[in-house]
């Protein structure tokens, strides 16, 4: 075959191996239409090399996805590993990916499909279609942190005791980079940026809005507008298809990203990409959980890691027509009436059938 791209495999826990091996075989099928290869190898990440090596993120992983073109994550977490120390807990292997690769910036698409628009808690949710992009190895997340013992008291006498503390801070470079992915991306959409940010309390967020007011200038085509996280996530729900890029930190970034889940039907629909430095392996991976309670029943939604594969063809390789292949087969899937039980509903209309993972895979390739 002309082209191969080598793709490290990180399934992880709970229904992970199952949403992975999904979208491997949609990726490999869509692929080799265009006479591309695809060449996986598997990798152990959380709980799933906590239970072989007795750490989440082994550096034979950080290794191999760095040697990679790029890395599909499926999940990782789940009750078994929940009583693990903080350094040791299934969630430390994708903040270590993240920082260990340099990934920065976090882009989640969010779009109200037409047929599954009944799935919306939102009676009237119109054409939803914006991208969030978080800043991803930065803030609080990877700030100062720690505990120490106070020996003062509280005003009322109340004795202090321990003080725990993490830290929010961004540099000019941090912000600015993650600024420009998000001006760019608004000049290839509907030419409107979002910044979110909480400038009426936080130091750190004028300094967002400041970067951002400047850079505003080298994009005059892009209408640009601030809002307070707190207005931001009432909006997202009285106006969401007015959105068009958001750009925002790292924790008001998960945040939001989750409740603009909900407003897609479900979050076993949105995928996302989390890209670093030209040259870099970017890792792709649903913005869903490991769902342990389903793990393993065929019962696990793939369309967020399906799609996040057409992401990966289309950001890192430049494979436009795979990831539209992909993308309209899932489409034309949803349209047939194919539902896993998340994305099911009550509803006069709806007309569907109850599928599980593997007979919704199978279809998504027939309809490639
Ligand atoms: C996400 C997740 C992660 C995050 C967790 C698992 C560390 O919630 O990707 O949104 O907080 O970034
Ligand atoms: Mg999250």
């Amino acid at each position: 075959m002309a082209k191969k791209y080598n793709i490290a495999v990180i399934p992880g826990d709970g229904i992970g191996p199952e949403i992975t091996s999904s979208a491997i075989e949609v990726l490999v099928a869509a692929s080799s239409k265009k006479d591309v290869e695809i060449a996986t190898r598997e990798l152990k990440a959380g709980g799933d090399a906590i239970d072989s090596f007795g750490i989440p993120l082994p550096q034979e992983t950080i290794f191999s996805a760095k040697d990679s073109d790029a890395v599909l994550l499926g999940a990782v977490g789940g009750p078994k590993w929940d009583e693990m120390e903080p350094e040791l807990r299934p969630e430390r292997a994708i903040l270590g990916l993240r920082s260990g690769l340099g990934l920065y910036a976090n882009l989640r698409p969010v779009v109200v499909y037409d047929e599954l628009k009944d799935a919306s808690p939102l009676k009237n949710p119109g054409q939803v279609d914006f991208v969030i992009v978080r800043e991803l190895t930065g803030g609080i997340y990877f700030g100062k942190n720690g505990v120490y013992q106070s020996g003062d008291r509280l005003p009322d006498g109340t004795v202090k005791g321990k003080v725990a503390f993490d830290t929010e801070s961004y540099s000019e470079g941090e912000i600015n980079r993650i600024l420009k992915i998000a001006f760019e991306l608004a000049m290839k959409r509907r030419k409107k940026l979002t910044l979110v940010d909480k400038a009426n309390v936080l130091v750190s967020s004028r300094m967002w809005r400041t970067l951002a007011s400047q850079m505003s200038f080298d994009y005059p085509e892009v209408e640009f507008d601030c809002l307070y996280v707190d207005n931001a996530s009432m909006q997202l729900i009285s106006r969401p298809s007015s959105f068009d890029v958001i750009v925002t930190s790292n924790m008001f970034g998960d945040i939001l990203s989750d409740e603009a889940g909900q407003i897609a039907g479900s979050i076993g629909m949105l995928p996302s990409a989390s890209i670093g430095a030209p040259g870099t392996p970017g890792l792709f991976e649903p913005i869903h959980g490991s769902a342990p309670d389903i793990a393993g029943q065929n019962k696990a939604n793939p369309f967020a890691t399906i799609l996040s594969a057409a992401m990966m063809m289309r950001i890192m390789f430049g494979e436009e027509e795979i990831a539209s292949d992909i993308e309209n087969a899932v489409k034309k899937t949803i349209a047939s009436g194919l539902r896993t039980s998340d994305i099911t509903f009550i509803g006069e209309s709806n007309n569907f059938t109850l599928v599980g993972t593997k007979e919704i895979t199978k279809a998504v390739i027939g309809n490639l």
